[in-house]
């Protein structure tokens, strides 16, 4: 039974489009029947309700965001024991949706350890009002828009609903 399971859909974001890819993804998650918070992974989290976990962050300079960096690291051996995606959210083109990006190589460290089973890239958005003089820069430079593909996230969410309705008879233990 899917309702078994209690998904986080953790995020970090400094501009807020990763927080709305994440919450697209915990809508699709809550509408296949599965229980889902979707939250800021800032300071400290108690991560032992969960029995899945999905993770993503903005990329700034080919890095997560410090807080997603820290809750791998503080969260290490919790996350160890449930199914963990994650998720990067940055290339400001076209890219994410023509071809498959391998995670960044400190993203794909954190993903080790932590066992996770799959990252996916998807576009950013780089819109007005972004913090940052490099924002404004790239804004400035005609650089800016969104490049998200809404669908392209619901069906990573179906597929991370699939995998865990299929695996319900045995939903993982307890943390
Ligand atoms: C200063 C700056 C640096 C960035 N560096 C990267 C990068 O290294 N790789 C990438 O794919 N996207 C990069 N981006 C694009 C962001 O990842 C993109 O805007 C993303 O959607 C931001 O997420 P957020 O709105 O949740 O903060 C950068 C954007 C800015 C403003």
């Amino acid at each position: 039974m899917g309702a078994d399971h209690r998904v986080l859909v953790g995020y970090a974001s400094k501009n807020g489009s990763t927080a709305q890819i994440a919450e697209w993804i915990g809508a699709r998650l809550r509408e296949r029947g599965l229980e889902v918070e979707v939250r800021a992974v800032r300071g400290t989290l108690d991560c032992s309700y969960y029995t899945a976990v999905v993770l993503g962050s903005g990329l700034y300079e080919r890095r997560w965001l410090r807080d997603a960096v820290r809750f791998v690291r503080r969260h290490r051996h919790e996350l160890l024991r449930v199914p963990v995606w994650l998720f990067s959210s940055g290339p400001l083109d076209g890219a994410a949706g023509a071809r498959a990006i391998p995670p960044v190589e400190r993203v794909a460290r954190l993903a080790e350890r932590v066992d996770s089973a799959e990252h996916v890239t998807f576009g950013g958005r780089l819109a007005e009002g972004a913090g940052g003089l490099v924002a404004r820069q790239l804004l400035a430079q005609g650089k800016g828009g969104d490049f998200r593909d809404r669908d392209r996230i619901v069906r990573w969410a179906d597929h991370i609903a699939d995998e865990l309705l299929a695996g319900a008879d045995t939903p993982p233990a307890r943390v």
